[in-house]
């Protein structure tokens, strides 16, 4: 059983990757931190909110509301070109009765992984802040921890927010290379594999069609938010009615890695500059510099994934 503690910016991806986490049998998710990105941190965790209460879980899963903005400068403003007005494409959940704790996220990672030493994973699907922000609280946070696995950075393929940066990283590179430097077991699972695992509408057709009648309603949000996804897509990257899937490949890697070919290498975060900054940097050199080895997903099963992840909400 993998326990996890999810920090996201709900973020269309990141609300179809909390829902796959919940129908999981081998996952049982012990918290949800939020952060900006996507959106404000209080949409993200109002998102949240409702997505659980869209979830019909038998137990609440404790909600923290995190970081407002990055570790250095401010935070851009909402992505409503990508993931709607509200974070989720402009679906519209019924609200929920659960409030945030009064435990700030950073302070709430930190109390789960001292409760709970070497239990614990995080899987980072925004701004890697409010890990950062915990570190810094508890620099033994590596060691309390599992693992940590993160969607974000790009080894050897275009970025999506600068011609080599990668939203998450870009969005706080500053946290990115704190958690790296730290020394985590950490996975980064990039836009290498995310872009090459696809959700096609054909899929998600068939999905609408078969599904069973417990899961009608999750599908329809599924559909509706994915709707969304996919028109950004067609226009941004001339994607014929089929969209990336990144956040919820995070979570896939994190229950079956072998979905995806790893390598550990030195990693470095580009903090300066003008064009690169937020470009995860490896060393491949035989003589490499002096930097943590952290895994990158390189290649993936992407058709298998993505059935995987569809298949779930049947
Ligand atoms: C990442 O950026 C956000 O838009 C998504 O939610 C995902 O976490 C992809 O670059
Ligand atoms: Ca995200």
């Amino acid at each position: 059983m993998i326990r996890t503690i999810i920090d996201c910016d709900t973020g269309i991806d990141d609300s179809v990757a909390i829902l796959f986490a919940l129908r999981r049998p081998e996952i049982h998710v012990e918290g949800i931190t939020t952060g900006c990105g996507n959106t404000s941190v209080d949409q993200a965790t109002d998102n949240v909110l409702r997505l659980l209460k869209l979830a019909e879980l038998s137990y609440e899963i404790p909600v923290a509301k995190g970081a407002g903005q990055p570790l250095e400068g401010t935070w851009d403003g909402p992505v409503v070109r990508v993931h709607g007005p509200n974070g989720i494409g402009g679906v519209e959940l019924p609200s929920s009765e659960q409030c945030p704790l009064d435990e700030p996220a950073s302070d709430f990672i930190v109390r789960m992984a001292r409760e709970n030493p070497g239990e614990l994973t995080v899987i980072t699907l925004g701004r890697m802040t409010n890990l950062a922000l915990a570190l810094q609280k508890e620099p033994m946070l590596p060691k309390l921890v599992k693992n940590v696995v993160s969607m974000g950075g790009v080894i050897y393929g275009a970025g999506n927010t600068s011609p080599v940066a990668e939203a998450n990283i870009a969005g706080d590179p500053e946290a990115a290379d704190q958690v790296i430097m730290a020394g985590f077991d950490l996975t980064m699972v990039g836009l290498d594999v995310t872009m090459k695992t696809r959700i096609t509408r054909q899929r998600l057709e068939f999905l609408r069609a078969h599904c069973s009648a417990s899961n009608r309603r999750v599908v329809d949000y599924l559909h509706g938010v994915l709707e969304y996804y996919l028109g950004y897509y067609r226009t941004q990257d001339f994607a014929f009615d089929h969209c990336p899937v990144h956040d919820p490949l995070a979570v896939l890697v994190a229950i079956d890695p072998g979905l995806v070919s790893l390598k550990k290498l030195p990693t470095r975060i580009e903090c300066g500059g003008q064009y690169c900054r937020g470009k995860v940097v490896v060393d491949e050199r035989p003589h490499h510099f002096d930097a943590p080895f952290v895994t990158h997903c390189l290649a993936v099963a992407g058709d298998r994934a993505a059935e995987e992840l569809l298949s779930t909400f049947m």
